[in-house]
């Protein structure tokens, strides 16, 4: 499958993380900084800091070492802070997953129910 990147096109193994790819197709910059525009890519590679992050389909600060990559996929450099370049393209994840969604009613109405046990 391939991925394009800046709109240059980066083979990609089927399930393999977006940054996976980019590394292997010799991308050095993932992001810049907001206040001096210093080039970052991976740090962590498991999703706990935001060095990888990139604008994916359209949507910013997708981790990239988390997130597989998808035949078409376009994934650009986050420039700062990041900003929606476009709608999401038909078939790229949501900016929410819906299990975090469907958790949130859940979560609070527990809190409700304690709340009524308490009073
Ligand atoms: S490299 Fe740290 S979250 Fe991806």
């Amino acid at each position: 499958m391939t991925v394009r990147y800046q709109g240059r096109e980066i083979e990609a193994f089927d399930g393999e993380p977006i940054a996976a790819a980019l590394l292997a197709a010799g991308v050095s910059v993932f992001r810049t900084t907001p206040k001096r525009g210093e080039p970052r890519r991976l740090f962590c590679g498991i999703g706990r800091c935001t060095d990888c992050v990139m604008v994916v389909d359209g949507m910013p600060n997708v981790r990239t070492c988390v997130t597989p990559v998808r035949d078409g996929m376009e994934v650009e450099v986050l420039e700062g802070r990041g900003a929606w370049t476009r709608r999401r393209a038909a078939g790229a994840p949501r900016a929410v997953p819906a299990a975090a969604k469907a958790a949130v009613p859940a979560a609070a109405s527990e809190r409700d129910a304690h709340a009524r046990v308490e009073a």
